[in-house]
């Protein structure tokens, strides 16, 4: 991987290199052209003879003949040339297309004008009514899409075939992927998505907090597990899964974030409690399972919304079910929020040393961001190796502009003091002023 950027390099260089070998070529082949021509016309020139008129008149004549006819040659020449650079022209179009070098505006148009169908239409661009322009700053309306999309054209045009008004493909797994190579947000679609068969009402709140949702209430396409029973149970059996054991709500869900261990572990209450009561009332949760955290805030009158990913789980529909919000974005997603708003947000075992310092510095400032003034941010288990808590980490996140209400190191043992496995839990807190 370190490779690939050098790699990469030395393929636009010799993209380059012979470009501007074609070019040169263009270029020596006009000049030979050209050489020819006045060689030729040259060697051509009329010996005229004054003192003999019909002669003369002959060789007018001919010279005349010799002179279309050369017309003749430098057109049809003209015409060759012409048809060889166009041809030379789409060719270092193709190159600089297969290397990546584009002028942005062009590839912009050119990516949009080779679509068509149903993403076409969903890509855009929209004209809009004369009237709404001044509003909106433009005249034409692009859906949304995130920007990778682009690279993904075969991907997309799949995930776009289908009929308008019927159902959709059963395709959650796909249209996932696609979401997490950068393809966020997908384009909207014109079609059903699959309904799950015999689908009842709902579990009346606030029982639905922690009642495990009928089976019937989701389709099951998209995972291993074809009922809640197996999501249950497969916290105790092997495998691994992310947030193996979060659809047990009698299990470890059950006691979450109720006790202070002082340390890694900090409680809601706890955490609560720092502020003046009732002053937090709106939140995130970024990458929350199950939303077990939701829920405990929501027994407290704190709404939370919760993002997460259907790895290997219906995680969305079971937050759903159980009365609370789910919001189906990736960690790359800038936060939907505005500047300022929200009063929480919390974080577990999700931020950590897997992703690129550069993206959870952004990560960082967007979570600052969307928190009001005095809003908190809870880190919870951020994982990363001993040696890079202080030299990478503290770091980074002393720079963000948090100020520091509660910062704990712990070492993480189940697989051995050897392994310099680290978490650390934070409260930080957003300065008033
Ligand atoms: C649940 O699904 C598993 C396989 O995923 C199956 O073995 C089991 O019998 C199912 N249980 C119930 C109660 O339907
Ligand atoms: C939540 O709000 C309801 C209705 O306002 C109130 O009756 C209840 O006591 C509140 N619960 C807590 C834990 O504050």
């Amino acid at each position: 991987m370190e490779d690939h950027p050098r790699r990469h390099g030395q393929q636009q260089q010799s993209a380059i290199g012979s470009k501007l070998k074609i070019l040169l070529l263009v270029i020596s082949t006009n000049i030979v052209s050209i050489y020819l021509f006045s060689a030729s016309s040259l060697e051509s020139a009329p010996r005229i003879h004054l003192w003999d008129s019909e002669a003369l008149l002959r060789e007018l004549s001919s010279t005349r003949h010799k002179l279309s006819a050369s017309e003749k040659q430098l057109a049809d020449l003209h015409r060759r040339l012409s048809t060889s650079n166009t041809l030379l022209e789409a060719l270092l179009d193709e190159l600089g297309k297969a290397h990546g070098d584009k002028t942005p505006p062009e590839d912009l148009d050119g990516w949009q004008n080779v679509l068509s169908g149903e993403l076409k239409l969903a890509v855009g661009p929209h004209k809009l009514p004369l009237g709404f322009t001044a509003n909106l700053g433009t005249d034409e309306l692009y859906p949304t899409l995130g920007s990778p999309c682009r690279r993904f054209q075969a991907e997309l045009t799949e995930y776009m075939s289908y009929e308008v008004g019927k159902d959709c493909p059963s395709d959650d797994i796909f249209a996932q992927r696609l979401m997490l190579k950068g393809c966020e947000p997908l384009p909207r679609r014109r079609c059903h998505p699959k309904s799950p068969d015999g689908y009842v009402e709902p579990t009346p709140f606030p029982a639905s907090l922690w009642t495990i949702p009928p089976d019937t209430s989701i389709v099951w396409d998209a995972y291993s597990c074809k009922n809640y029973s197996c999501l249950v149970h497969r916290g105790k059996a092997k495998g691994s899964y992310d947030c193996k054991d979060c659809f047990d709500l009698n299990g470890r869900e059950k006691v979450r974030w109720l006790g202070d261990n002082g340390n890694l572990d900090f409680g809601i209450d706890s955490v609560l409690g720092t502020k003046p009561p009732g002053t937090v009332r709106i939140g995130l949760d970024i990458g929350g399972g199950t939303a077990t955290f939701a829920a405990r805030m929501r027994e407290r009158n704190i709404t939370i919304v919760t993002s997460t990913m259907n790895f290997d789980g219906p995680f969305n529909s079971f937050i759903a079910s159980r009365g609370l919000v789910p919001m189906h974005i990736s960690i790359a997603h800038r936060l939907p929020f505005f500047d300022n708003t929200l009063d929480i947000v919390h974080s577990m075992h999700v931020l950590s040393n897997w992703i690129p310092d550069i993206v959870l510095e952004f990560a960082l400032y967007d979570i600052y961001r969307v928190l009001r003034p005095g809003g908190l941010f809870w880190l919870d288990h951020f994982f990363c190796l001993g040696t890079q808590m202080n030299t990478r980490y503290l770091p980074i996140f002393s720079s963000i502009g948090f100020k520091k209400l509660r910062w704990n190191t712990a070492r993480k043992l189940d697989r051995g003091i050897e392994m310099d496995e680290w978490y650390m839990s934070a409260l930080l807190e957003k300065p008033m002023t």
